[in-house]
C-alpha cells in the first residue's frame, strides 16, 4: 500500500545528468528520505558479476534482485555488511545495471522495495522511471537532463576524483550506448512523465539546479 499523503519528489533523467547530487541535496534541505533507485540496479549487477550469473537467466537475476541483502545508512551502501558504496559506481557495473534493468522480472522484483522508501516526512526519489512507473502520483516530477558532452565531462571528473581511470572518448560512446538502452527498452523506458518539469542543466551548476527544484516545490505548497 502506498502512503499517498506522504509527499514524493521524483527526479528522473539520463546517466550523469547530475540527478544524484541534486536529489540528494534536495532531500537534505527538506529533511526528506532519499531513494537512489539506480543503486538497487547496480547492487543487483554487482552481485550478478561476482556470482558469474548468466545474463540470459532472467529468473536467476530477478532472484538476486528480490533478495538483495542491501542496507543504506548515512550515505553508505552495504551489501551483506560489505561497504560497496564505491564498487557499485564502477563504469562496468553501471553498464551491467543498464542491461539487467531491461528485464521485466528484475524491475518487478525491485518494485516493492522502492515503494518502501516512501516514509514521512517525505521522499526524493532518483532514477529513470520514478515519475512514470514507481510514483506516478508524485506531486512534483522533475526530468533532469544535460547534453551528452556536458554529462561525459561530469562523469570524467567524477571518476578521476574517485581514483578510477577514465577516457573521454570511451565515456562519450558508453554514455550514448547507455542512453540508447535506457530510452529504447520496452519496459519502463527513460522518458519524461507527461507532467514532469524539464530541467536542462548543461549550463547550470548543481547548486542552481537544487535551488530551482526547491523553488518549484515551495510554489507547489503555497
Ligand atoms: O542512475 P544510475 O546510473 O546509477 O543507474 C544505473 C542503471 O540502472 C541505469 O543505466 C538504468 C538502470 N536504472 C533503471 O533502469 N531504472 C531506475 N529507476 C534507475 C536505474
Amino acid at each position: 500500500m502506498q502512503h499517498t499523503n506522504i509527499p514524493v519528489i521524483t527526479i528522473d533523467g539520463p546517466t550523469a545528468s547530475g540527478k544524484g547530487t541534486v536529489a540528494h541535496k534536495v532531500a537534505d534541505r527538506l529533511g526528506f528520505h532519499y531513494l537512489d533507485s539506480g543503486a538497487l540496479y547496480r547492487l543487483t549487477a554487482l552481485m550478478a558479476q561476482r556470482r558469474n550469473t548468466d545474463l540470459h537467466d532472467e529468473h536467476a537475476l530477478a532472484k538476486l534482485a528480490e533478495h538483495l541483502p542491501a542496507s543504506f545508512s548515512g550515505g553508505e551502501i552495504l551489501l551483506a555488511n560489505e561497504n560497496v558504496t564505491q564498487a557499485i559506481r564502477a563504469e562496468e557495473v553501471g553498464t551491467l545495471a543498464s542491461k539487467i534493468a531491461a528485464l521485466p522480472s528484475v524491475r518487478q522484483a525491485l518494485y516493492a522495495l522502492q515503494l518502501g522508501f516512501r516514509k514521512a516526512p517525505g521522499l526524493v526519489a532518483d532514477g529513470r522511471d520514478m515519475g512514470t512507473v514507481i510514483f506516478p502520483h508524485a506531486p512534483l516530477k522533475v526530468y533532469l537532463t544535460a547534453s551528452v558532452q556536458a554529462r561525459a565531462q561530469r562523469r570524467y571528473k567524477q571518476l578521476i576524483d574517485k581514483g578510477f581511470s577514465a577516457n573521454m572518448e570511451d565515456l562519450l560512446s558508453d554514455l550514448q550506448a547507455r542512453d540508447d538502452r535506457d530510452t529504447q527498452r520496452a519496459i519502463a523506458p527513460l522518458v519524461p512523465a507527461e507532467d514532469a518539469r524539464i530541467l536542462d542543466t548543461s549550463n547550470m551548476t548543481a547548486d542552481e539546479a537544487i535551488e530551482e527544484v526547491l523553488k518549484w516545490y515551495a510554489h507547489l505548497k503555497n
